[in-house]
């Protein structure tokens, strides 16, 4: 299929987030991360665990339409009140703070208001070529052992806040290893791991 580019470029992104969230370093590397993952997928559907108030959300929909494939992308969030690991506050209203970003940014991602776990266990949506885990949590290990199995061959998964080693990643990648999962792990230093999934 040709890549047929559209509207929703990097600069737009930026612009976008600029105008509707409070924009870190941090915030601008992940956009920018993810946007690139997605505008490269060139089939099967995204999957983001952790919508919170939707930015990376609005980058995996831009990247994947940019890069002209505009692959289906889910997120899932249980939208409950919960402290993530760095103690920030995530509370219910964030899913309207989300769907209207969502509707402002011109895209349509699928939301799903569910644990992960439970999500993961009714998951319908076909094999999964991008898995971003960004659940600002310590139970990275099970949120990933429940989505494996729908991770498509050669599919990638996407971990944030992987330097701070509390979160499991390296359990993460020892256990995919262990099961003979991935071909290749990258630490690219700017808070990402990704896992290039192989069998
Ligand atoms: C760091 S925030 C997501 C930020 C978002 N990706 C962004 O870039 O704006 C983490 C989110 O994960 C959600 N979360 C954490 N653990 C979860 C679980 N087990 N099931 C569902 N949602 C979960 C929290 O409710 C929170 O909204």
């Amino acid at each position: 299929m040709a890549r047929r580019k559209n509207r929703f470029g990097l600069e737009q992104l930026k612009k976008f987030a600029e105008r509707h969230y409070l924009m870190t370093d941090g915030r601008y590397t992940k956009i920018s991360v993810v946007y690139q993952f997605a505008y490269n997928m060139e089939n099967g559907v995204i999957v983001e665990l952790g919508t919170g108030c939707g930015l990376s959300t609005v980058a995996l929909c831009y990247g994947t339409n940019y890069g002209g494939y505009s692959l289906p992308v889910h997120t899932v969030d249980h939208f409950v009140s919960f402290k993530g690991w760095s103690g920030e506050e995530y509370v219910p209203e964030n899913k309207y703070t989300a769907m209207e970003r969502f509707e402002k940014a011109g895209i349509d991602p699928i939301m799903h208001e569910d644990d992960f776990e439970d999500a993961a266990q009714e998951w319908k949506g076909g094999e999964i070529s991008l898995l971003f885990w960004d659940a600002g949590s310590y139970l990275m290990e099970s949120h990933i052992a429940a989505w494996m199995n729908h991770v498509a061959i050669g599919g990638i998964i996407l971990l944030h806040d992987t330097p701070d080693m509390r979160l499991g990643t390296k359990r993460v990648v020892d256990m995919l290893y262990k099961e003979g999962k991935y071909s290749d792990a990258q630490y690219p230093g700017n808070g990402f791991t990704s896992i290039l999934k192989v069998c």
